[in-house]
């Protein structure tokens, strides 16, 4: 193996939606921060082709893998004919909300980037990154970001204080885009206060953090499946202060300051999901780092 690259998982703190486009995307506008439940992505050089492999059965092996599409983009915009076997350890839950495949094709693209000497810059990794989805360049990015555009437009913010994230996902996976094109503005009765959010990030103040999660994507994914409703009923009542579903679902997260509190939402919503996960916070770092 010639290059090891760490694919984190990003959650949204706001996600609010200004317009729908002529091109058919959203006008979006959100805050999201990398979480310390990360894929880990192995790429070995090979004399030709593009070989694509997992540790789950939950991904596809083809073009409809990101992953795999970020190495066909830089293999034909480089003229590239060695080739790379991609290995992907997954642990991101798959449509699961949290950008788990967009991180994969970040991971990807920048380690492509090491393993073949191209001097594409950040910015540069970003751009291509759109090309394979709107979360890619945010994936890219790392760290703590307000996103708009299609999500491509990032301005660094300050991280979330240190705290834990507590995520349940409900068993069935959530299509975006049959999220977006559900998505009616004017039964949106609640929109996330951005600067509140920035406000708070900047003073660290977790409360006002908590207070501010808000995402009016959950206006479709709730009606349509209650499961979510009730999991951030049941994270609320074991003791997350603050709870959100993430991107279009279905995934939700709780915020906890203490250990001992995230112990006891773990063990709560065990009983209510098979899939509960306690991590930190990684926004303040650059969202990837060799392993
Ligand atoms: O860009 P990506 O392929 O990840 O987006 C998946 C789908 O989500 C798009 O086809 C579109 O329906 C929807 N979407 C949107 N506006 C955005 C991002 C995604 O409508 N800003």
């Amino acid at each position: 193996m010639d290059i090891s690259v760490k694919a984190p998982a990003k959650i949204n703190l706001t996600l609010d939606v200004l317009h729908k486009r002529a091109d058919g995307y959203h006008e979006l506008e959100m805050v999201m921060t990398t979480i310390d439940l990360a894929d880990r992505i192995d790429l070995t050089e090979t004399s030709g082709g593009i070989q694509l492999e997992s540790t789950s059965g939950f991904v596809p092996y083809d073009e409809r893998n990101l992953a795999y599409r970020a190495a066909v983009l830089i293999k034909e915009r480089f003229s590239i004919k060695k080739g790379v076997r991609i290995l992907i350890h997954k642990h991101i839950p798959v449509a699961a909300g949290l950008a788990g495949g967009s991180s994969d094709a970040a991971a990807t693209l920048k380690g492509l980037n090491r393993m073949w000497n191209l001097g594409l810059s950040r910015e540069e990794l970003e751009e291509w990154g759109l090309e394979l989805g709107s979360d890619v360049p945010f994936c890219v990015h790392g760290g703590t970001a307000i996103a708009r555009g299609r999500g491509e437009r990032l301005v660094s913010a300050a991280s979330p204080p240190p705290c834990w994230v507590i995520l349940a996902k409900p068993p069935h996976g959530v299509s975006t885009a049959e999220v977006f094109g559900a998505l009616r503005m004017d039964r949106v009765t609640r929109r996330p206060n951005l600067d509140g959010m920035l406000n708070a990030l900047e003073s660290k103040d977790f409360h006002g953090v908590c207070r501010h999660l808000e995402n009016v994507l959950e206006s479709v994914t709730i009606p349509a499946y209650p499961k979510v409703r009730r999991l951030k009923e049941k994270m609320a009542a074991f003791g997350a202060e603050g709870v959100l579903m993430s991107g279009s679902g279905p995934t939700v997260f709780g915020l906890v300051h203490r250990e001992t509190t995230a112990r006891r939402v773990v063990n709560g919503l065990r009983g209510f999901c098979r899939q509960v996960y306690a991590v930190r916070i990684l926004g303040g770092t650059e969202g990837e780092s060799l392993v």
